[in-house]
């Protein structure tokens, strides 16, 4: 099995990614090469509860471990400081201390929420990740990023704290419904469009939809984490401005979320981003007209918009990057890339060049 693990490593932090077929069946088998410890709180949301926690159970069980499902209801309210505390209230009363340890048996909300509860509880115990949404397995597992929102905003509050181990069962993407799926496509054509021109090729020319084969989909999953695993290696905490690449297509993206009161999903409005993001990487770093068209041919291939629906108010999006982004002299922070595959931060992109991108979306 370790022939299969992804590892992700850096600066005082190393762990694998499994990813595979079947594997949640093994959960006790993986967690039991990281950890000695028996008793571990699982916390899941209802739908991922319903799907799979018996399971995840019985595996670590079998394993000599002693699991207790602590369910929260499904969405993004639930990432919120007062789900944490109770969650850390009902740990307590259920008799966890510092020798247990947390898995996060969910998509991206529960990962979040379940790998903070684990970095403050009892001032941090270890951390698994099981994510069950295409979403969380490329992207959320990965990098220890955890946290809740605020009113103010979304994850405003949080800590670094990598988990021991990511266990991706890619079986679990069954019952994923597709709207879902999608949000999972918008982050692995991000990644694609930052660091994997091949990727973008394989995924541009593929005939058969990549999500009706398991193993095809086992090693696009797997791709995208060593993309990411790259990534968060050389900087995990954001300061060398690596890992700012992941925001590709994010700024306008954002603004959408936030002027249309965060009703349109996140990987919905990346794409929207994304194809602004293209724009603007054409006026100022000498992308082509014709790798744009690509991109919009490969965000619609998987049913991703690529164009802001009717009735959305642009001066509102303007407003929200504006609230959000610091302009330094009329310029920002701004993900671009020259040629697909080669992303890179420009400081030379202005609130004109983003007014202009949104205004032809
Ligand atoms: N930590 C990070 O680095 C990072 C990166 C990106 C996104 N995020 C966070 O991730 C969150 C979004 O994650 P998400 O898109 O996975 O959303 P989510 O966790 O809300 O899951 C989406 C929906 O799918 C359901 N679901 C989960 N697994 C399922 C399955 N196998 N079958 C059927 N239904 C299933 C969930 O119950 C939920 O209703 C956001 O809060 C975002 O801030 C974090
Ligand atoms: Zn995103």
């Amino acid at each position: 099995m370790n022939s299969d693990a992804i590892e992700i490593s850096g600066d005082g932090f190393r762990y694998s990614a499994f990813v595979g077929r079947g594997l949640i069946a093994k959960a006790g088998e993986i967690a039991r090469k990281v950890t000695d410890r028996k008793h571990c709180t699982i916390i899941a949301d209802q739908n991922s509860a319903q799907f799979f926690s018996d399971r995840v159970c019985q595996a670590l069980a079998s394993r000599n471990f002693s699991p207790q499902l602590i369910a929260i209801p499904a969405g993004e309210k639930s990432k919120s400081l007062m789900h944490a505390g109770e969650l850390c209230d009902e740990m307590i009363k259920a008799g966890f201390d510092r020798s247990s340890f947390v898995i996060g048996l969910g998509g991206g909300v529960i990962g979040d929420i379940s790998g903070f509860v684990a970095a403050i509880f009892q001032r941090g115990i270890p951390h698994i990740q099981i994510p069950t949404t295409l979403l969380a397995m490329v992207d959320s597992s990965i990098g220890g990023k955890t946290g809740v929102n605020l009113e103010a905003g979304k994850n405003l509050v949080g800590v670094i704290h990598h988990p021991a181990v990511i266990i991706c069962d890619v079986d679990a993407l069954e019952t994923l419904p597709p709207q879902e799926l999608r949000q999972g496509y918008a982050e692995i054509i991000k990644h694609a469009i930052i660091r994997d021109a091949d990727m973008f090729d394989d995924l541009l020319s593929s005939q058969v939809p990549i999500h009706r084969s398991g193993d095809a989909l086992v090693e696009l999953i797997r791709r995208n984490i060593a993309i990411k695993a790259r990534i968060v290696a050389v900087d995990d905490r954001e300061t060398s401005g690596e890992r700012a690449l992941l925001n590709f297509g994010h700024t306008v993206g954002h603004g959408i979320e936030r002027a249309t009161g965060f009703k349109i999903p996140h990987g919905d409005c990346v794409s929207i981003g994304m194809v602004a993001a293209c724009a603007i990487s054409i006026q100022r770093a000498g992308f082509s007209a014709e790798q744009r068209g690509q991109v919009v041919a490969l965000l619609k291939k998987f049913s991703l918009p690529t164009q802001l629906p009717a009735g959305v108010d642009r001066e509102k999006i303007i407003e929200a990057i504006a609230h959000d982004k610091k302009f330094l002299g009329g310029k920002i922070r701004f993900v671009v890339t020259p040629k697909i595959g080669d992303a890179h931060v420009s400081s030379d992109v202005t609130m004109d060049d983003i007014q202009a991108a949104i205004a032809a979306l």
